[in-house]
């Protein structure tokens, strides 16, 4: 198995190119099962979970060529299976996104239940019910969610909590329902509207995405496109706490600073030096940052998704902050591998607080999910010595080429594979 070997203490210093959205490219992958003609995108990001989709849509049919390292081209003309296998949806529960597509274009569905995940819960009640909503008949068999339908036919849809996959499933099957869809309490994130305007393109009728209000007329049939996907929020600001926490001079290019309102406004408040445009960042950090209180909401709130980069940030903070994390039950577990590294953090429930310290020591640390590795990573290059990161699959799942890019911002770090150093 894969680790990463980072000798910590330098400053991050140049230039790094932020690359597609993971979580708009998912769904706009499984889009491609609306239609018969090919569906072209740019900017997708080479990461595992991409990998895992194009392997999912692979076994139900639909053929994928790859243009350049970034652009692909999808055809799903005809399909040979309706099911999205245990295999691999346990490994990815986002493959949950093709149910919605399947149902609407061909009536029918066999997806496995996604099962236990390492940060909650997670349960998908929320998509059975508003496909049912939609006038599918759904039973759960044999650890699959089996669904049926004629043609979905438009309906009114509350979510009972705000769900970004639920929201694009529903949406997605509702483009090509008869009659008019009302999705309420509907997620807001950017990747929810790159979706929606990718699906536009392809001929949907869609309106009020971005607010939680989305109507979707629907329409008999969808037409291919070319769409080029969203820069990802996510990894911009993972590079922002990594130079917060390091201290340096770095720029992203290729970023869209207007989707990451919340994130940008808190590095501000840590003491992030940065100037904007509309599609890079430059970041300078000549001094600890200053501790920052967060809670993680919906967006336009603060993301759970950045929660654990902003603990690292925060360990290295002067002063002490509190951080309740409110969407997930069990996001905190990049927490003991963080005082392994010398941070000061006590949990209590749903909130940690996270004293400052001067400094990080090394130590060999093992990662539990996406994102609480990137937090061990930023932890790393800003501990003095050498820290070892086991187990970043979970990294590789939605980090485009991490180690390679912070190589070229100076840091020391290098992957170590049972083959040796890479
Ligand atoms: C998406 C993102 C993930 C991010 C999360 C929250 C993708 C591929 N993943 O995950 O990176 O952390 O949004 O911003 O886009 N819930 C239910 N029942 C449901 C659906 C959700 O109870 O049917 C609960 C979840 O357990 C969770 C909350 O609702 O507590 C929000 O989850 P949701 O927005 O659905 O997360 P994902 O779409 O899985």
């Amino acid at each position: 198995m894969d680790r990463l070997r980072i000798t910590g203490g330098a400053a991050l210093e140049g230039e790094v190119r932020i690359s597609g959205a993971k979580n708009a490219a998912l769904p706009i992958l499984c889009a491609s099962l609306l239609t018969a003609e090919p569906i072209t995108l740019h900017n997708v990001p080479n990461l595992n979970d991409i990998g895992t989709t194009i392997r999912l849509l692979g076994q139900l049919g639909v053929k994928t060529h790859n243009d350049s390292e970034h652009t692909l081209t999808l055809s799903a003309d005809s399909i040979d299976s309706l099911e999205a296998p245990y295999d691999l949806v346990k490994t990815m529960r986002a493959s949950i996104l093709v149910l919605g597509p399947l149902l609407a274009r061909f009536g029918q569905a066999r997806v496995s239940l996604p099962g236990g995940c390492a940060i909650g819960q997670r349960p998908v009640d929320q998509h059975i019910m508003g496909l049912e909503a939609l006038g599918a008949d759904i039973h759960i068999e044999h650890g699959y969610v089996v669904a049926k339908a004629t043609r979905l036919k438009g309906a009114v849809i509350r979510t009972d909590m705000v769900t970004v996959t639920g929201t694009e499933n529903l949406m997605m099957a509702a483009t090509l329902a008869e009659g008019t869809t009302v999705l309420e309490n509907a997620a807001r994130e950017p990747e929810v509207v790159d979706l929606a305007e990718m699906l536009i393109k392809m001929g949907a009728r869609i309106s009020g995405h971005g607010t939680d209000r989305i109507v979707i007329e629907g329409v008999k049939s969808l037409r291919g496109t070319e769409y080029h996907i969203v820069p990802d929020r996510i990894e911009a600001g993972s590079f922002l706490c990594a130079v917060a926490a390091t201290g340096g001079d770095i720029t992203l290019t290729h970023a869209k600073p207007s989707t990451m309102g919340a994130i940008l406004s808190k590095l501000e408040q840590a003491g992030l030096n940065m100037t904007v445009s509309d599609h890079s960042i430059r970041a300078i950090m000549k001094k600890p940052p200053l501790a920052i209180d967060i809670r993680t909401v919906e967006y336009p709130g603060f993301p759970t998704d950045m929660q654990a980069q902003f603990m690292a940030m925060n360990a290295l903070a002067e002063g002490t902050a509190v951080m309740v994390e409110t969407i997930f039950e069990n996001r905190f577990m990049h927490v003991q591998e963080l005082i392994r590294l010398g941070a000061d953090i006590d949990i209590d429930g749903h909130t940690a607080v996270v004293r400052g310290v001067s400094q990080l020591s090394g130590a060999t640390v093992m990662a539990t999910d996406l994102r609480a590795s990137a937090s061990l990573v930023i932890a790393g290059l800003a501990a003095e010595g050498v820290t070892t990161v086991e187990r970043i699959y979970h990294l590789d799942r939605g980090y485009e080429k991490m180690e390679h890019k912070l190589r070229l911002l100076g840091a020391q770090i290098e992957r170590v594979s049972s083959k040796g150093v890479q």
